[in-house]
């Protein structure tokens, strides 16, 4: 699955951005990703819930909504309420992630639990179960256009292993830094959803982008097994 981040799209022109990945066929994404960040929890400020109630109206491609924000319990069912597919939080904002996670899936969406590139997997295992997605940051959240940390990829091979040996229902998502360089060994680590911002927003086509990542992780996915 291909999730194009609106971070590197014009914020002007949000539907018509959200249009130029819809399709048809194989140039459409997956899930549209939408990172809301609040300041405090990253040094960075950019949208929240009234642009995704708007978005939610101009597509209807899934919204993927990544909250790089304080108190996810506070703020996080709002946007389930609203419509979002999946709802993502940090692991890092919040002492109590299962009851975010319940609050989240009793609102009608997917909850989805993200970790920073320094934050280890382990003490979340056991609560994966609680979770429809785990993020993977392989950049520091807070901006689009950065390089991708490869090390990431340890926990997407670790966490490949602990859904396979132990039946879990989890969707596997890396954000930061994928593009045509990046994207293969993501898919061999056992990604199964890529964010990509820049490498989607910044071509010239950003429907053929979709299509060609989609393409290319396809295919690495498939030698690796
Ligand atoms: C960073 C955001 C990412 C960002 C990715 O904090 O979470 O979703 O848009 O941008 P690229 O793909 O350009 O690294
Ligand atoms: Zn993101």
């Amino acid at each position: 699955m291909i999730a194009p981040s609106i971070l590197s799209a014009d914020f002007a022109n949000l539907g018509a951005e959200a249009r130029a990945v819809a399709g048809p066929g194989a140039d459409r994404a997956d899930w549209l990703h939408v990172d809301v960040m609040d300041a405090h929890f990253v040094p960075n400020l950019t949208l929240g819930l009234p642009v995704v109630e708007s978005l939610l109206k101009a597509t209807d491609i899934p919204l993927d909504c990544h909250l790089m924000i304080e108190d996810p319990g506070r703020w996080a069912p709002p946007y389930a309420e609203a419509g979002a597919h999946n709802v993502t939080f940090h692991a890092e904002a919040t002492d109590d992630p299962i009851a975010v996670a319940r609050d989240i899936r009793a609102a009608g969406a997917k909850a989805g639990l993200s970790i920073k590139p320094g934050t280890p997997l382990e003490p979340y295992i056991e609560i994966l179960r609680d979770f429809d997605t785990l993020l993977i940051m392989s950049v520091e959240p807070g901006f689009g256009g950065q390089k991708f940390i490869p090390e990431v990829l340890a926990k997407a091979r670790a966490i490949r292993r602990v859904i396979d040996s132990e039946d879990l229902r989890l969707l596997v998502e890396i954000d930061g830094g994928i593009n045509a360089d990046t994207i293969e060994q993501a898919a061999e680590a056992g990604i199964d959803c890529f964010v990509a911002g820049s490498a989607v927003y910044g071509a010239d086509d950003p429907g053929a982008a979709v299509a060609a990542l989609r393409d290319q992780a396809a295919a690495a996915r498939a030698t690796a097994g």
